[in-house]
């Protein structure tokens, strides 16, 4: 068990987590990001594999994302800015410069070991998994996206919500949000609010709003061309990917929600296309558009966090909050499942038509 589930651990575990997109570290480099409450060094060797450590050094806590990675004869190395001691990517001490040659000989440096995550990198992202036993072994695969041919980031951008993750998750399942926090002309505003009926339906660790064609009052979507179909999914801990088809061609928008700590989760958003209309489309245009929103959200979020400290009852009514409930569900049985060994229920067990106006 982990210093953080020893503590009170509002996390859920047992599952792969967003660690950094791969791209934020060559080969030889670095970097320290908190994810769950734990300061995580991300690392690539220098023959390009990904791997992540505790950024804590086992000997006196100095950050080793001070320090440098050292390519030795028998591959990368982590090494402490403090005194020196050296780390593999398996987290193993390999080299304690201030030992004498008799102090090296009587002692078995390789007892010495900084914790480590199993990392997975895919989709152009860096995953990592966080388990409620520290030592396990994954015991699911790596998260899969349905991104048809190359799966090459286009664009990534990440903001920070001053909330817990449950609030940041919910609030992108929020249908009826969406024309008031995000009311500008260019997407929706209240008047062009109408009924709505969509159908949801179960998947592993989480639902789907089956492949639907996308709303009317959506110009954005209209870009795309009439022949278009999306799929919003939602599963375990905070993945949502949201697919535009058209035939062949498509615009997969992937939403995360990562908890950097109790109090902070970060939202990354990332976008593979095929789609032509989109590659016309200025990329400081796209990526704007897609602040806005994380903006709205976050300042939404942020509003809601000071309600929320005074520990209000909150309410979830039919049909728009549904989706809410279910998340929260979810999320009570994986975590029963887990430590009670008991079977997974998805709370959706066939497909659901939910209707609102937004
Ligand atoms: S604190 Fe890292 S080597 Fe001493
Ligand atoms: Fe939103």
């Amino acid at each position: 068990m982990t210093n953080a589930t020893a503590k009170d651990d509002v996390f859920l575990r047992d599952l792969w987590y967003f660690g950094i997109v791969g791209s934020e570290i060559k080969p030889g480099q670095m970097i320290q990001k908190e994810r769950l409450g734990e300061l995580v060094l991300f690392g690539r060797t220098h023959d390009g594999q990904a791997f992540a450590m505790t950024d804590i050094c086992p000997h006196r806590a100095i950050l080793l994302s001070g320090g440098e990675m050292v390519k030795t004869e028998t591959g990368t190395q982590v090494q402490c800015p403090y005194h020196g001691w050296r780390f593999r990517p398996d987290g193993q001490c390999a080299n304690i410069p201030s030992l004498t040659a008799d102090q090296t000989e009587g002692m078995d440096i390789s007892k010495i070991k900084a914790r480590t995550y199993p990392v997975h990198e895919s989709y152009g992202v860096i995953w990592i998994w966080f388990g409620y036993d520290a030592e396990a072994a994954p015991c699911l695969d790596p998260p899969t996206l349905d991104i048809p041919g190359d799966s090459k980031i286009r664009m990534h951008d990440e903001c920070d919500f001053n909330c817990d993750m449950d609030a940041a998750v919910i609030s992108l399942m929020d249908p009826a949000h969406i024309p008031y926090i995000h009311n500008q002309s260019w997407w929706r505003t209240p008047k062009t609010m109408h009924e709505k009926a969509k159908t949801f339906g179960p998947i592993e660790r989480g639902f789907s709003m089956l492949p639907h064609k996308p709303s009317s009052n959506s110009f954005i979507y209209k870009l795309f061309g009439t022949d278009i179909t999306t799929e919003i999914t939602l599963e375990l801990p905070g993945l949502r990917p949201e697919y535009m088809k058209a035939g062949d061609k498509h615009v997969t928008t992937v939403t995360i929600v990562t908890p950097v700590n109790a109090a902070k989760t970060i939202i990354s958003v990332i976008l593979y296309w095929n789609h032509p209309a989109v590659s016309f489309v200025p990329k400081w245009l796209i990526r704007r558009g897609m602040h806005i929103f994380m903006e709205q959200d976050s300042a939404a979020v942020d509003s809601q966090a000071i309600g929320m400290s005074y520990d209000p009852p909150q309410m979830f009514i039919h049909d728009s909050d549904i989706p809410a409930k279910w998340y929260l569900a979810l999320r009570r049985n994986w975590e029963k499942h887990r430590k009670e060994g008991t079977d997974f229920v998805n709370p959706v067990k066939k497909p659901t038509t939910l209707r609102w106006r937004s």
